[in-house]
């Protein structure tokens, strides 16, 4: 039996059993087998969830980086590491070898030195999914530096505020960005978020679009010339296990995004134990996660942990619509995927289209399909199941959270019978636990409840960057000694998970996770807004859209309401970005509140989905009358 790759039930159960009973020999072994340390640990675990505080292999010394690319050299030089598959289908794929990866990420960590980047700065990257991303990130990594990846679709101001969040002393950025159809200018964006950021020192812009822009002189510097420039070793710095690797932001129900921090050598061996089992990875394959390296799924698993297990791993810059869409069933057949990993709403879209998109192509070479990000309905998992799997390739429906970084409830593929909508069991060391209203774990089968983790794994995330407090509020104050998702979650009669949904005010929409306060904070700077409230909706390609209930300012003045709508948008694309833009807005003379006045937003969930049969009692409000006209005018 082994500790690190579960071929099958039985032994998954055995595994369990042993990581729940004995975790920190169970996390040791592994960790002392699989990796490359400069020094061992003195401490495999210490923890609090009280404090909270969580340490792994404490006092060990490493750096991520060897292990992601120097130690597969002897054996794997000529091995790809990054395929890339351009936006572009006429431009040529690119095979990165683990020697070309090494040179790269050396010569770019010579560049951030010669920039005066330091261990422990943090560096803001922008950067569309090109390989230089992917450089960027290994390079903060193999300098001690604080990787802060941004998605590339956020807006200036939220740039901004992530710049300004973790003091970001340098950002990396390209001229623009293939989308589609689409070239989107990057460059233009940084330089906006620039102007209320006093910390950045530099930036540096990669050539891709070729796009026209401006470089500030004593600022911005092209990279290339930089690179060509710099030695292509580069020596790693070497790294406290519980040293920051990077920050990653995420929405919160209120206030700012959170920037989660996570350390190295907890989330290292966590990354890469989850990638070889939940995928089933094995030497020859070709691995394709087709997310966004600017969200939690794309470093986890399409940088640091299938490089730790030395997989090729695939990085596609485009979208599922083009040319048409069958861009990835071409890239599967092109390039003979094995493993291929999205989100629910990708699959959603895609189901929609014609079955010839699919059928042209040889999906033969893939064995394990995933999910991941949202719930999965049963139309989409049976609709994967049988047109890309052709029903001989499990499907994993991988839940986890940017806080968590890596997977937790997963099936094991070729082990774990799946069965449509679960997640089903808890991998090796974590330990679910459901939790009722009144803050009682409920230890019965076949109940819902709110799905809490009673003991650390190595990855979850250690703080939330500068505010500490925050972190213990969000995640461990809601039950005594329990890490708390926000999710909620039903364990079916063998103990099956199914995540249900957000209990909070986040909506995920597209597989994004969305705060609806800073959402609603964007609308209500609108003029003549006078307060707003904004609830998600079932929608059958997004998952969820977004809902807005806006009372408009009593002024005496006509407004044309469909510029005030199309003027809300503006103002959120501004402020956040694009996606989150509302589907429906509907104006209304109040909103539905408690006598303390809160907004019930229960009661607005529940129209905006076109759900009236049971409202609950609404005589309690302050204003039950609201209710009706609100019903009234709903927006179908
Ligand atoms: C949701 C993405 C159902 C969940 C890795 C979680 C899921 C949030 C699943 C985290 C799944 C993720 N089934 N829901 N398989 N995976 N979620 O931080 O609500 O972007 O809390 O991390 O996505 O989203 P995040």
């Amino acid at each position: 039996m082994s500790n690190y790759h579960i071929k099958h039930l039985e032994e998954y159960f055995q595994v369990y059993r042993k990581s729940v009973r004995d975790p920190e020999n169970y996390w040791e072994e592994i960790a002392e087998e699989h990796f490359l340390w400069h020094k061992r640990w003195d401490n495999v675990l210490s923890w609090d969830f009280e404090k909270p505080e969580v340490k792994w292999f404490e006092g060990a010394k490493l750096n991520i980086t060897e292990n992601c690319i120097d130690r597969h050299l002897r054996t794997r030089g000529n091995k790809t590491a990054i395929l890339f598959e351009p936006n572009d289908s006429s431009e040529k794929a690119q095979h990165i070898t683990y020697n070309a990866l090494h040179d790269k990420v050396c010569q770019f960590a010579n560049v951030l030195k010669q920039q005066g980047v330091k261990k422990g700065d943090r560096v803001c990257i922008y950067l569309p999914m090109i390989p230089e991303l992917s450089y960027a990130v290994l390079a903060c990594a193999r300098i001690g530096a604080i990787h802060s990846v941004v998605f590339a679709g956020f807006s200036a101001k939220a740039l901004a505020t992530r710049i300004n969040d973790s003091d970001c002393k340098l950002v990396i950025t390209s001229d623009g960005s293939y989308r589609g159809k689409k070239v989107l200018d990057l460059k233009s964006i940084v330089d906006e978020a620039l102007e209320t950021c006093e910390c950045v020192e530099n930036v540096l812009v990669v050539k891709r679009t070729r796009s026209k822009i401006s470089m500030k002189d004593d600022r911005d510097q092209w990279l290339a010339p930089l690179m060509d420039a710099a030695e292509k070793t580069c020596e790693p710095e070497i790294m406290d296990a519980e040293d920051p690797l990077f920050i990653l932001y995420t929405s919160g129900s209120t206030g700012t995004p959170k920037g989660m921090v996570h350390t190295t050598a907890g989330y290292m061996v966590y990354t890469a134990f989850t990638f070889k089992n939940v995928f089933q990875y094995t030497e020859d394959d070709i691995y394709w996660c087709t997310a966004d390296i600017g969200w939690i799924t794309g470093h986890s698993y399409i940088v640091y942990g299938p490089l730790a297990n030395g997989a090729t791993t695939v990085m596609f810059e485009g979208v599922p619509s083009y040319p048409d869409h069958g861009r990835f069933w071409e890239i599967v057949e092109k390039h003979k995927v094995t493993q291929f990993y999205t989100a629910p709403t990708a699959i959603r879209a895609l189901g929609k289209e014609k079955l010839d998109f699919v059928e042209k192509y040889d999906l033969s070479s893939l064995k394990v399909l995933g999910t991941v990000g949202e719930p999965i309905n049963e139309e989409a998992w049976h609709w994967y199941d049988e047109n890309i799997g052709k029903r001989k390739c499990p499907i994993v429906d991988t839940w986890w959270q940017t806080e968590t970084g890596g997977i937790l409830i997963s099936p094991i593929p070729y082990s774990t019978p799946a069965i449509p909508t679960f997640a089903t069991l808890p991998l090796p060391g974590i330990q679910p636990a459901l939790m009722d209203e009144e803050g009682k774990e409920i230890h019965e089968n076949q109940v819902d409840g709110r799905l809490c983790i009673k003991f650390p794994w190595p990855s979850i995330a250690r703080t939330i960057w500068g505010n500490h407090e925050r972190y213990k509020e969000t995640y461990f104050s809601a039950y005594k000694n329990m890490y708390f998702t926000g999710d909620g979650a039903l364990r079916d009669s063998v103990g099956y998970y199914r995540i249900t949904g957000r209990v909070d005010d986040v909506v995920i929409v597209s597989g994004h996770n969305l705060g609806t306060a800073p959402i609603e904070d964007a609308i209500n700077e609108h003029p003549a807004v006078a307060e707003s409230a904004i609830v998600g909706f079932p929608h059958d390609v997004k998952g969820n859209a977004l809902y807005g209930y806006v009372i408009l300012k009593e002024t005496g003045e006509t407004r044309d309401r469909d510029n005030v709508r199309k003027e809300i948008n503006q103002l959120i694309s501004e402020r956040i970005g694009p996606i989150a833009k509302l589907d429906k807005i509907q104006f209304t003379s109040g909103l539905p509140k408690t006598r303390s006045g809160k907004i019930m937003r229960r009661i607005l969930r529940k129209i905006a989905s076109g759900d009236t049969s049971n409202l609950g009692d609404t005589s309690t409000l302050l204003n039950p009358e609201i209710v009706d006209e609100i019903m009234e005018n709903v927006l179908k």
